[in-house]
């Protein structure tokens, strides 16, 4: 999604933003460009296509000189990628510059009236509109004019400003959109996400919605929408800037499935405490946990997926029903939310739009709202009753495994302390779960290390049109993920299928070397999807199937077999995903795919 940064200080801003700039490339985008006040007026600086073609352009940010400026990159909505669509946007006479994340629903509305007073447009963004509405209602106080533009555009929205005649100030607005300021002894900065202040500062403040931040050299205040002034508590990041760097791996995605023990690990052990489950930030008594009618996950992406898994877990083990939904399906569905839901969003980067917005939806209609979410301050994580961090670190990397898999491992915590308190597991069956809990990061360890087999294999099917993953049970959700990687970072088409389901439709289409992965991990149905392997099989399929350690059997029916090791059969996931990932990621490399930033995709998707 697009990014934001500002710099305003004694060094020269340009290099500071596009530096800041590469470090929010992971987030997908399409044009970049920069605006720096020169002591005189705004220059500007914007291209379509890479970071490099603007640092090309401006010569690594010499060409424009200044202490002040803004910078963005772009992920297009309202209008195609393009040098003139790229931010910033000016005002006509070139005096207010903005960079904007978000979507201004209200533009078209706006934009009639601003032209029907004369006002010009060159873009096709909604953009365009703000900086033109800055103009409208500017008369020489900025914040005035900040707020009654507030007051006035509809949407979402984190918007970096500069005004020539006040070139001394910094300005930032958000609202549904995120955006921190970063406090530094060599000047301050604004961006849409940590990672970009993280070399110059790690003393942040997040704006919180409808916040206004006015920022100096040396000083920062913080006013609401009606001009009072705030105060607000800086927050210390804790990561290592090398945390949100490669560290000598080729992609932030290889590095971070290579972070998945530590991922899990850092998840897992602070709430196991002798031998029991202690989720402290849950602020639920257990009467509270006793009373759960029923569990409403919502989620998108990958993260859903994890729901999915968690739906098994948690009815199985704590006999809780659990219904899971996709963000943009539940929050325009109408759903029915009876006293005693639990709903519980999950997200990594606790910004994902409709995720966000499904949050408060079921707020509103009374329900508690648990958040399992991985970067702290984030807007589900601030606005949800209670949230259950996943500790994976700095997440890169668009297509997600070490978040995704800390997810999974926030699942099983809750499901075992729901079934404790219920009485649903007895305490022996509890302790053997939990030993088997503690065995995951060292048994994830291991199956990455399998990565040169896993390579060889991808390599012959580098050229293959459609893959099939096909699964029952907790099997099933884990095809769900597998299929979302392969086709987010390879393009190759893939589906997902319950295995049961192939014949009421889709098995028309395997034909002879259609690859299907068959996920065969749980013990109890290896009988029905074996079968299932065999009906594919028949049909001219080539099968790779994934299975637990000693479960020879499936090689009869198989091509290629990669066995996990043993645990307890609700915590495959945890193991199975990790061949799917590596599978996905040698593929996306040997098609020469752009394995970190994928094409059409953000890492944080802040618009519906
Ligand atoms: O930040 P979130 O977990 O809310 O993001 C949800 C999805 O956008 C995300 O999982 C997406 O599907 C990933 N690209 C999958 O790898």
């Amino acid at each position: 999604m697009c990014g934001i940064v500002g710099y305003i200080g004694e060094s020269q801003a340009a290099p500071i933003l596009l530096d800041g700039l590469s470090k929010l490339e992971y987030r997908g985008y399409d044009s970049a460009g920069i605006a720096v006040y020169d002591g005189d007026k705004i220059n500007m600086s914007k291209a379509k296509g890479r970071l490099k073609v603007l640092s090309e352009l401006t010569h690594d940010g010499a060409t424009l000189p200044g202490s002040i400026g803004i910078g963005h990159t772009r992920w297009a909505t309202h209008g195609a990628p393009s040098d003139v669509n790229s931010h910033p946007h000016f005002n006509e006479s070139q005096s207010i510059a903005v960079v904007h994340n978000g979507i201004i629903e209200n533009y078209l509305k706006i934009k009639k009236m601003l032209e029907s007073k004369g006002y010009k447009f060159v873009s096709d963004t909604d953009t365009e509109v703000v900086a033109h509405l800055l103009d409208y209602y500017y008369k020489g106080n900025p914040l005035e004019a900040i707020t009654k533009v507030m007051h006035r555009v509809e949407g979402s929205y984190a918007l970096g400003i500069l005004f020539s005649d006040n070139p001394d100030t910094l300005y930032a607005v958000r609202k549904d959109s995120p955006l921190i300021v970063g406090k530094s002894e060599n000047g301050n900065l604004i961006a849409s996400d940590v990672p970009a202040v993280l070399k110059y500062t790690r003393n942040v403040y997040f704006i919180e919605n409808e916040e206004i931040a006015v920022i100096t050299k040396e000083d920062m205040k913080f006013y609401n929408v009606y001009e009072e002034e705030l105060q607000k508590e800086s927050v210390k990041i804790e990561w290592d800037v090398e945390a949100a760097e490669k560290g000598g791996y080729e992609h932030f995605m290889l590095k971070e499935m290579y972070e998945q023990p530590k991922a899990v690990a850092d998840t897992l052990n602070p709430r196991l405490k002798d031998g029991k489950i202690v989720i402290e930030e849950l602020n639920m008594t257990e009467e509270e946990i006793k009373a759960i009618k029923k569990i409403m996950i919502v989620a998108c992406g990958s993260a859903y997926h994890t729901g999915v898994t968690a739906k098994y877990i948690l009815e199985g083990l704590a006999r809780i029903p659990v219904e899971v939904d996709v963000a943009s399906e539940f929050r325009y569905r109408n759903p029915i939310l009876e006293e005693g839901t639990l709903v519980i969003i999950i997200s990594q980067s606790g910004e994902t739009a409709d995720s966000l917005a499904a949050l408060r939806m079921a707020k509103e209609m009374g329900s508690k709202v648990l958040a399992i979410v991985n970067v702290v301050g984030s807007s589900i994580a601030r606005e949800a009753d209670s949230v259950l961090y996943t500790w994976a670190g700095p997440e890169i990397a668009v297509a997600t495994t070490k978040a995704y898999s800390a997810q999974l491992i926030a699942h099983y915590l809750l499901a075992l302390k729901f079934a404790e308190v219920r009485g649903t597991v007895s305490e022996e069956e509890l302790s053997e779960l939990i030993e088997d809990l503690k065995r995951i990061p060292e048994q994830i360890e291991m199956l990455l290390g399998n990565r040169e087999k896993i390579q060889k294999f991808a390599n012959r099917y580098v050229a293959a049109r459609d893959v099939f993953f096909i699964g029952r049970g907790i099997d099933y959700a884990i095809s769900l993920e597998g299929s979302l990687k392969l086709k987010e970072i390879s393009y190759i088409h893939s589906e997902a299928y319950a295995a049961g389901e192939l014949k009421h439709g889709t098995i028309s289409l395997i034909e002879d070397g259609t690859l299907v992965v068959a996920l065969v991990t749980q013990e109890e149905l290896y009988k029905k999807t074996i079968s299932n392997v065999v009906e594919v099989k028949t049909r001219g399929a080539f099968v790779l199937s994934v299975t637990n350690t000693g479960n020879t059997e499936i090689e009869k029916n198989s091509d290629y077999t990669i066995y996990i090791p043993h645990t307890n059969k609700y915590f495959t996931n945890s193991l199975a995903v990790i061949p799917l990932q590596l599978f996905s990621y040698y593929i996306s490399i040997g098609r020469g795919c752009d394995v970190d930033k994928p094409r059409n995709l953000a890492k944080s998707v802040t618009v519906e």
